[in-house]
Parts: structure tokens; C-alpha cells; sequence
């Protein structure tokens, strides 16, 4: 069965998405292009959550988020249930963030990652598998943001 993506970004990252679309069409994924559809300034945790939710009510078993850092994409993702977005900045941290944080929603930086080490990371991300073991305990440990008392 083919696997679905969820995908977006803001004006920052806007042609790093389009230049990873047939990346991931060609590693045989369903791509739901959520945005953003120019370089006109956008909010970027519009983007996040759109992504965040489709993955969260298993629309996509995947999400991709580009903003100009990665940095607001990740914090924004990771306020939902179920989302593991990892911030990605090359082929080591793309394979760790698979094999020891089971991570779902990847995220890069537009304006750090140049077309081909972006590349680089979504193909060692989604070649990857989660190691389990050890780290199924730790990722089975977050939770959901707590009051603090
Ligand atoms: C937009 O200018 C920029 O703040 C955004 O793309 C991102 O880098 C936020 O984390």
C-alpha cells in the first residue's frame, strides 16, 4: 500500500518544497501538498498545524515541514498528540531521528540546507527504520505538555 506524506511550508521554505516534490514521489510516496503555493509572507504555525493534524488523525502516516530555519516548524509540530517532528540538518541526524526517535514529521531548513543535502536527508529519512528496543521505552515516555504543579 503506498505510504502518504503531508507536506508543507512557509514563504521560507517554499522552493525547497518544490524542489523536493519528485524526491518523494520517487521514493513511491502519496504527497498532500498543504502549502504554501508562493513566496507571499505566511505564519508559519498555520502550516505546521495543517500537517500536524493530518498526521495526527492518520490522513498521512508521514508529515514534511520546511520553514527558513526549521526551527518554528518543529515547535509548532510538536504540540501535537502523536507527532515526533525532528529538525533535520544532514544524512546523521536524518538517520538518527528515524532509528532512535521513531521520528514521523521530518523538518528542514530552507535557508540552511542547499537542494542536494536536503535531498540527502529525505532519502536516509524514510530509508530508515526505528530501532525499537531501548529507544521504544524512551519515545513511549512523552507525553503531552503537563501543568506544572
Ligand atoms: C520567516 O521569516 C521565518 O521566521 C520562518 O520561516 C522560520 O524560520 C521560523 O522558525
Amino acid at each position: 500500500m503506498t505510504e502518504t506524506i503531508a507536506i508543507a511550508a512557509d514563504h521560507g521554505g517554499y522552493d525547497l518544497k518544490c524542489a523536493l516534490l519528485s524526491e518523494l514521489q520517487a521514493l513511491g510516496l502519496g504527497v498532500i501538498d498543504l502549502g504554501t503555493n508562493s513566496r507571499d509572507s505566511v505564519d508559519y504555525p498555520d502550516f505546521a498545524d495543517a500537517v500536524a493534524r493530518a498526521v495526527e488523525d492518520g490522513r498521512a502516516r508521514w508529515g514534511l515541514l520546511i520553514c527558513g530555519t526549521g526551527i518554528g516548524m518543529s515547535m509548532a509540530a510538536n504540540r501535537h498528540r502523536g507527532v515526533r517532528a525532528a529538525l533535520v540538518h544532514d544524512g546523521l541526524t536524518a538517520r538518527l531521528a528515524r532509528q532512535h526517535n521513531d521520528a514521523n514529521v521530518l523538518v528542514l531548513g530552507g535557508r540552511i540546507l542547499g537542494p542536494e543535502l536536503a535531498k540527502d536527508c529525505v532519502k536516509i529519512f524514510f530509508a530508515t527504520p526505528f530501532e525499537g528496543g531501548r529507544h521504544a521505552r524512551r519515545v513511549a515516555k512523552f507525553s503531552p505538555a503537563k501543568a506544572q504543579a
